[in-house]
Formats: structure tokens, C-alpha cells, sequence
């Protein structure tokens, strides 16, 4: 971990695309037993957005990465590799990353999909950080894009009043601003003992898709809320502590928290665990809920758009998510 690498990679883009349909705390009053008070108060969530019927992942993360690409004056050609950070792709097979290709028309671009939740784009980022700092590869997107709304139960009020669709992307490249900029580290672990603790049952490798699963409700997610929420304070807080003590730094020296957006309250008692306050902790889950894999590229841009981030700043990353997964990342800008 601590060789010295060849290259840097920096983040030269980022790009964001949500469905136009908003669906409001209001709204899920009127099919479940819930109030607005009841999810605002135990979330931060006030509305989310819902994919249209011809929305998918890759149509999503195809408009975010285009959008990234021309805020770094880039073409699709340019890419070297598209990894595609997902939970809710497009079909079974083939990757939905090989369906984002052929919309950009990265003709010489490789592409495959990962499978890490709500970890996703941390997991993608530290793939992408990898390649560039190794030398194969210059112009790497990593994207994370999710239609969660298609894997809800609709009628479970402990679950679907937290997730919402959307995308984010964000355009990694080779850097000669050398070693103190980019992407400083990351750091992503697993612990497969809890995989029960958020799922969705239903695939076709234990057994074939049939009536009987899809009637149960096998095909969406199902979570241990209270579990979850312990885990994701205390994995978010230790990954972030280590990454910053890995680049020799303290809290002090963070301008700005970019954390997965699940729940405002966990955000909160990280922030408390840290010591940091929470203004430097960017938040934006009240507009669109927890959109796994899209969420911290989601807030990434934004925070880069509302001027929250200036170049010479230190951006910490942190997230939880199934499996479970976890994982951090520093960037100077
Ligand atoms: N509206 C009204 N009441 C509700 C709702 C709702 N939508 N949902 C649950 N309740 C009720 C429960 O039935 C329970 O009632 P009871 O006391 O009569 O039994 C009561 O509210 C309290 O329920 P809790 O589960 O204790 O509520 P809690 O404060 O823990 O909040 C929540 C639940 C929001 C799910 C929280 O546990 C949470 O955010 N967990 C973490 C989720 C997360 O971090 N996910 C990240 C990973 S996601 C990924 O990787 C895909």
C-alpha cells in the first residue's frame, strides 16, 4: 500500500443526471401507513426521483457521463475504461457498462460493471486510482447510476421511503500536478458475515427465477435497518479516521466531508464521532434519498458546483453499504 506509485490520478469532470419525476414525502402518505414528519425527522428525506419507464442505469449514467465529459472539454473517444458502479443494472448480462459505451460511443473503451451497493463508486474509484497510478490506463469514467425504485417493495414503509434514482459520474485522469494532488488514497473492505443485514434474495444462481419468488416479493430489497445504521457509523467513522492518518493527516486538515447520503442521522453521529462539524459535512439527501452507488458522485458534483470545493481543498469520502461494504477516499483539488 505504501509504494510509491508512478502516476496520480485527479478528477477532471464530474456530471449528474436525476429522473424529472419527484416523488414527496406527501405523496408516499397517501399509499402507506407514514407521514412526512415520520421520514423527514428519522432521515432528512423529503422527496427522491423516480426513473420513467424508459430510464434505466445505463441511460442514466450515460447522460451523467456525458455531462462529466464536457466539463473536462473531453470526448468519448478519449476513454480508456468505463467502470460502471451498479446494483440495479439494465439486464442480467451483458454488463450495463457495455450498454453506456455504445450510447456515448466510447469506441475504445473497455467496460464492466461492480457490484459493491452503495459502495460502488468508492470500490470504482479505487479501481480506476489503480490503473492510472500503475500506468495502463490514462482516461478512466467511473460512474455510479441506480433506478433503486425498481427493486422496492412498495407497500414496506421501512424501506422504500428511503431510496430514490439518479446518477453521477465522475472523469478520472493522469495528472503531472504530482503526488500531493488527485486522488490521495482510498481504502475499501468487506466483511461478507453480514450479507443477510441488506439483500435482494431474489437471482437465478441459487434457483430460477418462478412465480413463487417474484409473488414474495424476492426481487426487492430487504434490510435490517437498525443494524445497518450501527454498522455504517461505526465502519464510516474507522475507514475515515485510517484514511486520513494514512496520508499523515487529522480532521483539522479535511475542508469538506463528502459521505454516502442514507441517512441524515448517521451523517450526524459520524460528524459527532469525528469531531467535525457538521457544515463541513455536504448533504443534499433531502432531495433525493439514498440512491446507492449514484449518492456520493450525486453529491460530489454538487458540492464542486455550489463552489463548496476550491482547488488546494481536502475532500474525505465515506460509505457504507450492502454486502456490507465500506470504504473511503481522500482528494486534494
Ligand atoms: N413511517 C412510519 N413509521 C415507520 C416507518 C415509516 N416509513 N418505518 C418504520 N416505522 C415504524 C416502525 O414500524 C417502528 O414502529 P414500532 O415502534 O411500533 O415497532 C418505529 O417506526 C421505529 O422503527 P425503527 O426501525 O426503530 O426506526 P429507526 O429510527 O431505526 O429508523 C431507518 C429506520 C430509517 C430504516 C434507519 O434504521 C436507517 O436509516 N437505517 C440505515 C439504512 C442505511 O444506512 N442504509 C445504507 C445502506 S443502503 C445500501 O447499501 C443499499
Amino acid at each position: 500500500m505504501n509504494k510509491p506509485s508512478l502516476y496520480q490520478a485527479e478528477i477532471v469532470g464530474t456530471g449528474i443526471y436525476l429522473p424529472e419525476k419527484v416523488l414527496t414525502n406527501a405523496d408516499l402518505e397517501k399509499s402507506l401507513d407514514t407521514s412526512d414528519e415520520w421520514i423527514f425527522t428519522r432521515t432528512g428525506i423529503q422527496e427522491r426521483r423516480i426513473a420513467q419507464k424508459d430510464e434505466s442505469s445505463s441511460t442514466l449514467g450515460a447522460h451523467a457521463a456525458r455531462n462529466a465529459l464536457i466539463q473536462a472539454g473531453m470526448t468519448p473517444e478519449e476513454l480508456d475504461l468505463i467502470i460502471m458502479c451498479t446494483s440495479t443494472p439494465d439486464v442480467l448480462y451483458p454488463s450495463t457498462a457495455c450498454f453506456v459505451q455504445k450510447i456515448l460511443a466510447a469506441s475504445k473503451a473497455a467496460a464492466y460493471d461492480i457490484s459493491a451497493v452503495c459502495s460502488g463508486f468508492v470500490f470504482g474509484l479505487s479501481i480506476a486510482e489503480q490503473y492510472i497510478k500503475c500506468g495502463r490506463y490514462e482516461n478512466i469514467m467511473v460512474i455510479g447510476a441506480e433506478v433503486n425504485s425498481r427493486i422496492m417493495d412498495w407497500t414496506d414503509r421501512t424501506t422504500c421511503i428511503l431510496f430514490g434514482d439518479g446518477a453521477g459520474a465522475a472523469l478520472l485522469k493522469r495528472t503531472e500536478r504530482g503526488e500531493t494532488v488527485g486522488i490521495l488514497s482510498t481504502h475499501i473492505y468487506s466483511d461478507g458475515n453480514y450479507t443477510d443485514t441488506l439483500m435482494v434474495p431474489g437471482g437465478i444462481g441459487r434457483e430460477p427465477v418462478n412465480h413463487e419468488a417474484v409473488d414474495s416479493k424476492m426481487y426487492c430489497l430487504k434490510m435490517s435497518g437498525q443494524s445497518t445504521f450501527k454498522m455504517a457509523v461505526k465502519r464510516m467513522t474507522e475507514v475515515s479516521r485510517e484514511c486520513l492518518a494514512f496520508n499523515g493527516l487529522s480532521t483539522e486538515d479535511v475542508d469538506l466531508v463528502v459521505p454516502h447520503q442514507a441517512n441524515r442521522r448517521i451523517i450526524e453521529t459520524i460528524a459527532g464521532k469525528l469531531e467535525v462539524s457538521i457544515d463541513k459535512f455536504f448533504i443534499n439527501i433531502h432531495k433525493y434519498g439514498n440512491t446507492s452507488a449514484a449518492s456520493i458522485p450525486i453529491a460530489l458534483h454538487e458540492a464542486r458546483e455550489s463552489g463548496k470545493i476550491q482547488p488546494g481543498n481536502l475532500c474525505l469520502l465515506t460509505v457504507l453499504g450492502a454486502g456490507l461494504t465500506w470504504g473511503a477516499a481522500a482528494i486534494r483539488w
